[in-house]
């Protein structure tokens, strides 16, 4: 992820903007907390009539006013306090639904490339953990900073009132608690940050335990992720510690020294009022407003641990919404492609550093053709397939379709031209029809999808499903064999009817029984469209109208079947490998 120098400030004023649209209720908060804060010192005031009043001078009056004052005041504190929490969730929900919606937004626009370097745990985090810490330090912190410094500022503007120089004796002691807390705060941004990268972390690997279950029950991994787990989870105990820490102990500092200022102005006001020029209810009211001046600020203290958390967090969504998102600068619009597809001097890399995946590639297809690839695992097939879609964009060459480069179309027009079926079926936890509905809810009758099922021999193992096409599949489509997965992507592949085929090894989980018969629907498709297909098994190449053969990146053959088999070059090598893994071992 990039590093950008971006200061707290100018992040926290970023997130406030998210809050600024409901500036008309935050002022209704405002106000509640303007109410809130002046009951702290209305009931330090109050101690002043009370004492003289009651106590001190019997007055009938004022001993029926004060307990009557109290509760008045706390009905309204109560109210004050509600208005307030209610509104301020209220944003703060809000702020969470808007970061939440543009995350997403985000995740759905980002190139391929920007997945392939960061883990999804952490990517998860962004859009859960890290959304609702940044809600604390929009709404809490905010609530805290405005609310308390209120309360401060009356209560201060009381105490003035009362004895001026005992006050003003009082703010000059007072900066160092403050000083004291930016010290504080440092650190805490520090482990904060830590213990983000930390979840993500422990999101991560759970997610790809979870993910890959299957396959750390068949290698009996159980005790090695745990061990790894240990590690990662041990991490996220000692960050959180540490943060326990040093909030465990600032908090007593803190307190400690206003519990010295609060003796000291105590030891000074008594000797005032030995001159006696403040009552005893003054005095008490003056102490009440004092104690009650510790309250907010401990919680402005402990505010900057949330405010930097809610930094750290927002650091971390804004770097994810500040990433480029996929090139789309074509303006060139196409809705049926004819389906001329060319490939001129491409080459292409994923990292520089590690060399070129595919090197000067140049093959053109015509409208209505079928074209095969072939080669080794690893040659760069799937690498050719993807450039096609654009999920990578070349760094050298370029591809045309229909004569024109396909990054002068809109990047969903091109992608609406292409039907693929991919090495690793992607099915979504849904019914079968909406999956091979995917995209086009509603759009597409139950008829359509039941043809397309049927075209793709799926409807054979649907039919005895429960709910036919109705039918839940589970996560990732758990609850089918790999070879129902892949006839459901090519169903849902027939149903997009695109001028445009590829299907990269679509049928490789497919029994030869099967495979034969969706390979007669896989040609029928292939007639009016423009294919291009990777096969493992061979002999769904062979009638192919040209063959190109991949090795380490480049076309090293091309031809027909029976030119190729005659070369007796790296294809026929190929073939013979092939047919011998077919027929079993001789
Ligand atoms: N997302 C990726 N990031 C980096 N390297 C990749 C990525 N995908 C594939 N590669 C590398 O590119 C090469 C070609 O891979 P691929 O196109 O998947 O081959 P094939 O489909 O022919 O088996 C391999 O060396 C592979 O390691
Ligand atoms: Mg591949």
């Amino acid at each position: 992820m990039k590093q950008q120098p971006v200061t707290a400030a100018a992040l926290y004023k970023r997130l406030l903007g998210y809050a600024v649209p409901y500036w008309r209720v935050f002022s209704v908060a405002v106000v509640a907390m303007v109410f809130f804060a002046a009951t702290d010192t209305g009931f330090a005031a109050l101690m002043k009539p009370m004492l003289d009043g009651s106590f001190t001078e019997r007055d009938p009056h004022m001993i029926r006013f004060v307990p009557l004052a109290v509760i008045a005041l706390f009905v309204f504190r109560g109210l004050a306090g509600f208005v307030l929490r209610y509104v301020m969730s209220w944003i703060g929900r809000s702020v969470i639904k808007v970061l939440r919606r543009d995350l997403f937004h985000q995740l759905l626009r980002l190139p391929a490339r920007y997945y392939d370097l960061n883990p999804s745990g952490r990517l998860l985090s962004r859009l859960t953990f890290d959304v609702e810490q940044v809600a604390e330090a929009t709404t809490n912190a905010v609530t805290i900073l405005i609310r308390d410094s209120l309360t401060m500022v009356f209560l201060l503007a009381y105490m003035f009132w009362i004895s001026g120089w005992l006050t003003v004796l009082f703010l000059v002691i007072g900066p160092v608690l403050v000083i004291l807390i930016r010290v504080v705060s440092r650190s805490f941004r520090r482990i904060s940050h830590r213990i983000q990268d930390s979840m993500g972390e422990l999101t991560q690997f759970s997610d790809e335990i979870i993910h890959g279950q299957r396959l750390v029950k068949s290698f009996t991994g159980e005790q090695w992720q745990e061990k790894q787990f240990e590690q990662v989870n041990e991490r996220n105990r000692k960050l959180h510690l540490k943060m326990a820490a040093v909030l465990g102990a600032s908090t007593p500092i803190v307190q400690l020294i206003a519990a010295c200022i609060l003796a000291l102005v105590i030891y000074l006001a008594t000797l005032e009022s030995v001159t006696s020029e403040i009552s005893v209810g003054s005095f008490v009211s003056f102490i009440t407003a004092m104690l009650l001046l510790m309250q907010p600020i401990k919680r402005l203290t402990n505010i900057n641990a949330s405010i930097q958390r809610g930094v750290a967090a927002a650091r971390s969504i804004f770097g994810v919404l500040d990433e480029a998102v996929e090139q789309d600068k074509g303006r060139l619009e196409l809705s049926q492609a004819k389906g001329a597809i060319e490939f001129r001097n491409l080459s292409f890399a994923y990292e520089p550093a590690k060399g070129d995946v595919l090197r000067d590639i140049s093959f053109s297809i015509q409208p209505g053709q079928t074209l095969a690839l072939v080669g080794r695992s690893g040659s760069g097939k799937t690498t050719l397939a993807n450039l096609l879609v654009r999920f990578y964009d070349p760094g050298q060459g370029a591809i045309y379709l229909d004569g024109e480069d396909i990054r002068s179309y809109r990047l969903s027009d091109l992608r609406t031209q292409i039907a693929m079926v991919g090495q690793d079926v992607i099915l979504f936890n849904d019914t079968i029809a909406h999956n091979i509905a995917y995209g086009r809810p509603g759009e597409v009758s139950a008829k359509e999808i039941r043809h397309s099922a049927e075209a793709a021999h799926a409807m054979e193992f649907i039919r005895d499903l429960p709910d036919g096409l109705e039918s839940c599949i589970g996560d990732r489509g758990v609850l089918l064999s790999g070879g129902q997965r892949q006839r459901v992507a090519i169903a849902r592949a027939i149903l997009k009817n695109a001028p445009v085929l590829i299907l990269d090894e679509a049928t490789s989980a497919l029994d030869s029984e099967s495979e034969r018969m969706v390979q007669d629907a896989l040609e029928k498709l292939m007639q009016t469209r423009t294919s291009l297909i990777i096969a493992h098994r061979l002999s769904t190449v062979e009638r192919a109208d040209r063959i190109l053969v991949l090795e380490r990146g480049r076309i090293v053959e091309s031809g027909v079947h029976t030119t190729l088999l005659a070369k007796g070059g790296v294809y026929a090598d190929l073939y013979r490998l092939q047919f011998r893994e077919d027929s079993g071992r001789p």
